[in-house]
């Protein structure tokens, strides 16, 4: 099977190649343009993610154009291309709509069909993408029911998978997404966006223990979380201490103390619901999944609370959003049906919710 697949939920634009033959990656290739200009925001501005999608697709199709096909021609590639799949949802509609609309184009032109995927069924699926070039994961191995931690900029929840592309959410955050936590609080430091990778950057200098901030429902027995209370904390405690915050050490101590109290609620909450959901496996997802001290803690937690679970991360190239994951979820999703699914009379759904029970 071979796909291309787009992918603009939010402020990455993104394409990629995928194919795969006899359980192996026989070939992927993929681009991301992230979009710098929301730097000077703060945060990402939707109306300018959207146009900044619509000048970067085009260009960055010619260009996977080239190294598929040796040119950057949309006719040589669509005769390498049996399947089109974009982002449909989550996401902002803006952004969702550039990609989508461009997939259906060219699902329509080239006459393929489209599968519409669920930009967090592409983060659980970026665990795949790490065996690049071999055997496909967990071919011939029994790995289900596994148990999914998805944490990036926009959600933070816990999915049961029961198989390939079956979900049910068991929890997920009532107000703020892990990645927020990090983005907000990184805003208040005037760390600048996104705020992440700056946190987990100072915070290797400094002290997990210099401030016991909040653990929000961290013992409590659902599986949902809370990271609003965290970030209020973080920034009545900066309000309290308006001249330290030009100190590095102090800065970095901020910065470790805020990044172990995110750590400690995804891990225990995750490695109780793995026990609980007696599953074989347990997956990370997401941006924020990058974070080296997530990997390490839950790596940890999981042999010492969890033994006989397998834990797996996804490779840190495909943690934050690209097109490589979206066309991995769309090889499964095409695999486990019949009939070539197409999804070109679909419209994107900037609220798609994976794994809810629908009415
Ligand atoms: O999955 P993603 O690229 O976009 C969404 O779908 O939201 O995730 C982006 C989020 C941001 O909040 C960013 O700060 C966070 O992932 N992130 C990190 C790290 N790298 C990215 N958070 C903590 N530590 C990191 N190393
Ligand atoms: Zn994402």
């Amino acid at each position: 099977m071979r796909i291309l697949a787009l992918e603009t939920s939010c402020d990455d634009s993104a394409v990629a190649y995928l194919e795969v033959a006899r359980g192996h990656i026989a070939r992927l290739e993929y681009l991301t343009a992230t979009q710098e200009i929301h730097k000077k925001y703060g945060g990402v501005v939707p109306e300018v993610a959207a146009r900044e999608h619509a000048a970067t697709v085009p260009t960055l199709l010619r260009a996977l154009a080239d190294k598929v096909v040796g040119a950057p021609d949309g006719k040589a590639l669509s005769r390498v291309v049996d399947r089109v799949a974009a982002t449909r949802g989550p996401g902002l509609v803006t952004s969702l709509r550039v990609g989508f609309e461009a997939a259906k184009t060219l699902a329509l032109a080239w006459n393929k069909p489209l599968l519409g995927i669920n930009h967090i069924e592409g983060h659980v699926y970026s665990n795949w993408l790490s065996a690049s070039g071999g055997k496909l994961f967990g071919e011939g191995e029994k790995i289900f029911p596994a148990l999914v931690l998805v944490v990036s900029g926009g959600h933070t929840e816990l999915l049961y998978m029961k198989s390939h592309c079956q979900y049910r959410l068991l929890g997920a955050t009532r107000d703020d997404a892990a990645g927020e936590a990090f983005d907000k609080t990184a805003k208040l430091m005037g760390l600048g966006y996104p705020g992440g990778p700056a946190i987990a950057k100072l915070a290797e200098q400094g002290n997990p223990l210099a401030h016991d901030f909040p653990r929000p429902m961290r013992n409590d027995p659902h599986n949902d979380f809370s990271f609003a209370g965290l970030k209020t904390a973080v920034r009545y405690f900066l309000a309290a201490h308006p001249d330290s915050l030009a100190d590095e050490a102090f800065r970095a101590d901020v910065a470790a103390s805020l990044q172990a109290a995110i750590v400690d609620v995804l891990v225990d909450k995750t490695v109780r619901a793995a026990v609980g959901a007696k599953v074989k496996t347990v997956f990370l997802a997401g941006g924020v999944a990058a974070n080296a001290s997530l990997r390490k803690e839950m790596a940890r937690a999981i042999k010492e609370r969890a033994p006989g679970v397998r834990f797996v991360e996804p490779s840190r190239t495909f943690c934050t959003d690209n097109a490589a994951m979206i066309a991995m979820a769309a090889y499964f999703r095409a695999k486990g049906i019949r009939l070539p699914q197409n999804d070109i009379l679909l419209e994107a759904d900037p609220g798609w919710e994976l794994g809810r029970p629908t009415l």
